[in-house]
C-alpha cells in the first residue's frame, strides 16, 4: 500500500484511550494491569498502535502485572533481590521481593529443595564404603586409555576426554574390561564412554551388554 494511502488507512481505525482499569486495594477485588497492549492494525489519534490494556492480573500495590512491571512509570518502592536458589541460569535472574524472601523460599520458589522421594536411598550405587583409603587414592590418580588418543588429539577442550580416557584406564586397571561384563552407564549423555569402552574391549562380535541412562533426551543424545 502506498505510504500517504496507508496513513488515512490507519486514521481511520484510530481509538481514543480509555482511562486505565482502577485497581482498588481490596483483596477482592480484580485487578487489571495497566499495560498498553500494541496491536498491528489499530491506532489512537496519535496514530500510535496501541488498542487495548494487558489482561493480566497485578499484584496488590501494583498496577503493572509480573510481565510488564518495568514499564510502571511510578515504581513501588520494594526492593527485588535475586533468588538464592534460582541461580541456575546466567542470562535470566529471578529476582523476589526482599520482604518476601522467607515465605518464597519455604513455599513458592520453584527451584526449593524438596525432600528426597521414598525410592532415594543414599549411595545405593557405591559399593565401597566412603571415606575408604582405596577411594581416596583412586580420586586423585589420572590413568589414560589408548583408544582415545587420536580424539585427544584433535578435541581443543580435552577436559571431557582426559575424564573419559582416565576413567577408561582405572577399568583397565582394576580389570573390568571384560567381555563378559554388563556397564551401565549412568548419565550417558551420547553414550561416548560406553562407545570407548566398547572399542577398549575389543568387542567386534557384540558380545558385551551395556545399559545406557539419562534423564534427558535432547541435544541429539
Ligand atoms: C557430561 S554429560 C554425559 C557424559 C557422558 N557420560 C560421556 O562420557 O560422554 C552428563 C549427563 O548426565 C545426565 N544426568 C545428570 N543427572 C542425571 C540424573 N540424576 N539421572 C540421569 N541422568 C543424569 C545429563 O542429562 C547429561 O546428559
Ligand atoms: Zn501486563
Ligand atoms: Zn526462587
Amino acid at each position: 500500500m502506498p505510504k500517504e494511502q496507508k496513513s488515512r488507512h490507519l486514521k481511520k481505525e484510530a481509538v481514543a484511550i480509555p482511562s486505565p482499569p482502577d485497581n482498588v486495594m481490596h483483596k477482592d477485588d480484580p485487578r487489571q494491569c495497566h499495560f498498553w497492549v500494541k496491536r498491528k492494525r489499530q491506532v489512537n489519534e496519535l496514530n500510535e498502535r496501541f488498542i487495548r490494556y494487558c489482561h493480566l492480573p497485578t499484584k496488590i500495590g501494583n498496577n503493572y502485572c509480573g510481565e510488564h512491571l518495568a514499564s510502571d512509570p511510578n515504581p513501588t518502592t520494594r526492593e527485588r533481590i535475586p533468588c538464592p536458589y534460582d541461580k541456575s541460569h546466567y542470562l535470566i535472574i529471578n529476582t523476589v521481593y526482599k520482604d518476601e524472601l522467607e515465605k518464597h523460599l519455604a513455599q513458592k520458589c520453584n527451584s526449593r529443595p524438596r525432600p528426597n522421594p521414598p525410592y532415594f536411598s543414599l549411595d545405593v550405587n557405591c559399593t565401597l564404603s566412603y571415606p575408604s583409603k582405596f577411594a581416596e587414592e583412586e580420586k586423585s590418580l589420572v590413568l589414560d586409555h589408548e583408544v582415545l588418543k587420536e580424539k585427544k588429539e584433535i578435541i581443543t577442550n580435552s577436559k571431557h576426554v582426559i575424564q573419559q580416557a582416565s576413567l577408561l584406564g582405572h577399568m583397565e586397571r582394576l580389570k573390568l574390561l571384560q567381555p563378559d561384563g554388563c556397564f551401565i552407564e549412568f548419565g550417558c549423555g551420547k553414550g561416548e564412554l560406553s562407545y570407548f569402552t566398547k572399542f577398549a574391549i575389543k568387542d567386534k562380535d557384540d558380545e558385551v551388554r551395556f545399559l545406557l541412562i539419562d534423564r534427558k533426551n535432547t541435544c541429539g543424545k
